[in-house]
């Protein structure tokens, strides 16, 4: 069975299932999600291997070899038509074109379940998704349960990393508009028990951990890589559980009455569905899905129970977030552009700004230490790299504004992760394609002999212009360092 089935034996149907990882019923064959490449233009659907099975990653890869491909739809497999595509701007507008919200790159976060490849949806802030129009989901007071599993090491304090019920306006409507998952280490409204990042429900106008509006410390520092989510919500209570999504059951966060502030006893909720975002459209937050679901009816504990042993079941494991040529940790590197126009010009800095420059073994040798750089584990993630500026040991490249720098490091998450890049394989079949960690549309470009991580379908310059050479210019040789 597949966790849907076990929802409906429980009397608490889904009535929508979302994932790009695998089917959440066992009879399920059809598309899970659909993706988008940008070299044509043309858009594919990815299904799973089998009936109930993970999903062909193998598939999307083909369509995506050699250029960039983003999630355009994730499909509801509920067959209440509940699919989730780009979100509109709301009380906020999003990055994208016409206030939309950005499309999640399709290759962001790749994982294994029982072995076979997957990719799971790597929200960066300013990407969200969304649904105003559905059919089935909970609105008013009506019960509904719902589920996520996230990774619980991907998140930030930004408002606010979303799955569930929201408002159909995309605006904030008043307290008790939204009933929704949310992950992260905001302390802007509730918290629970230690730093952070918790499980929280979004109920509008406040992240909520339990009864008391600011804290409740059985609400447990998340520290698993994956995380199984739940909020529920029936007349008059509520409850948030969650567990570790790679073993172990569900604990019990919360359950009781409604928090002690007006506006949350009855629920007006709208019955939207949104994900990566807040219900406003605010587009500061941070984290990654894999699957979710929302029900109609207030789930039982013992029907989650046995949902979070599906999911242990499925065994959610991590895969390289690497590809291409090795840019080996200890290792002193160059960077050679590949693009026609520049093969003799490398990366390079001078003081905090990143450019390309012409070097050669017989430059002086202050030009050739300022394009060398060591590579160490990432920062913000040691399974990608960071690149230490060899003039200026404690100080790396990371981006800012999306434009590269060589700052020192100030310790802090935000930099941490600025400075934590993937590489790939070379778009354009050479080298590699130093990928942004926690943007991976995004990855090193060389423009105007200046330096950004730029993606295909961003609207900056350094995006759009010169479309042609995108892939050469973000496709590197990555070489000994000069110096
Ligand atoms: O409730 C927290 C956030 O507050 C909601 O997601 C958003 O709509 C509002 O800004
Ligand atoms: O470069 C994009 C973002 O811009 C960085 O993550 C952040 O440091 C800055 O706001």
């Amino acid at each position: 069975a597949g966790p849907c089935d076990l929802y409906a034996s429980g009397g608490t149907p889904c009535v929508a299932a979302h994932s790009t990882t695998r089917a959440l019923f066992s009879a399920f064959t059809g598309s899970l999600y659909q993706v988008k490449r940008a070299s044509d233009g043309a858009t594919t659907n990815i299904a799973p291997l089998s009936a109930g099975g993970v999903a062909n990653a193998a598939a999307q890869d083909s369509f995506c070899a050699r250029t960039t491909c983003l999630i355009t739809i994730i499909f509801d497999q509920s067959g209440r038509g509940n699919h989730l595509t780009q979100a509109p701007p709301g009380g906020f507008s999003g990055p994208s074109s016409n206030g939309f919200d950005n499309l999640a790159a399709a290759n962001g976060a790749p994982v294994t379940l029982n072995g076979q490849k997957a990719y799971g949806v790597f929200i960066s802030p300013g990407t969200g998704y969304r649904n105003d129009a559905t059919n089935g989901i909970a609105t008013g007071d009506a019960a509904e349960g719902m589920y996520a599993v996230l990774d619980g090491t991907h998140f930030n304090g930004g408002c606010c990393f979303d799955y569930g019920n929201a408002e159909t306006s995309a605006r904030d409507t008043g307290n008790g508009h939204m009933e929704a998952i949310y992950f992260g280490n905001s302390r802007t409204w509730g918290t629970g028990s230690g730093n952070g990042p918790w499980i929280m429900a979004d109920l509008e106008n406040g992240l909520f951990s339990g009864f008391n509006t600011r804290n409740n410390p059985a609400d447990p520092t998340v520290t698993s890589r994956f995380v199984t989510a739940v909020v529920k919500g029936e007349p008059s209570t509520w409850a948030i559980r969650g567990g570790n999504a790679a073993s172990g059951s569900l604990s019990t966060f919360y359950s009781g009455a409604r928090p002690n502030a007006s506006g949350y006893n009855p629920m007006h909720k709208e019955g939207a569905i949104i994900l990566g975002i807040g219900g406003d459209n605010s587009v500061g937050a941070q984290g990654t899905f894999y699957e979710g679901v929302m029900t109609s009816g207030f789930p039982s504990d013992a029907t989650e129970n046995s949902v979070q042993a599906n999911i242990v079941a499925a065994r959610y494991a991590t895969t390289s977030l690497t590809s291409g040529p090795a840019v080996s940790v200890g290792s002193a590197v160059s960077f050679r552009a590949t693009t026609a126009c520049c093969t003799t010009r490398y990366i390079a800095h001078t003081g905090t700004t990143v450019n390309t420059q012409e070097v050669t073994s017989s430059s002086p040798s202050a030009l050739k230490l300022s394009a060398s750089w060591t590579v160490v584990a990432g920062l913000g993630n040691s399974a990608c790299v960071s690149f230490e500026a060899r003039d200026t040991p404690g100080s790396f490249i990371r981006h800012s504004n999306f434009t590269l720098l060589v700052d020192a490091n100030d310790g802090t998450k935000q930099f941490n992760e600025d400075a934590t890049f993937c590489p790939q394989a070379g778009l354009n079949g050479q080298g590699n394609t130093i990928r942004a960690w926690s943007y991976p549309t995004r990855s090193f470009r060389h423009f105007d002999n200046a330096a950004f991580v730029a993606s295909s379908d961003g609207v900056n310059t350094f995006d759009v212009a010169d479309a042609a050479s995108f892939n050469d210019d973000v496709s590197w040789v990555v070489g000994s360092a000069f110096a």
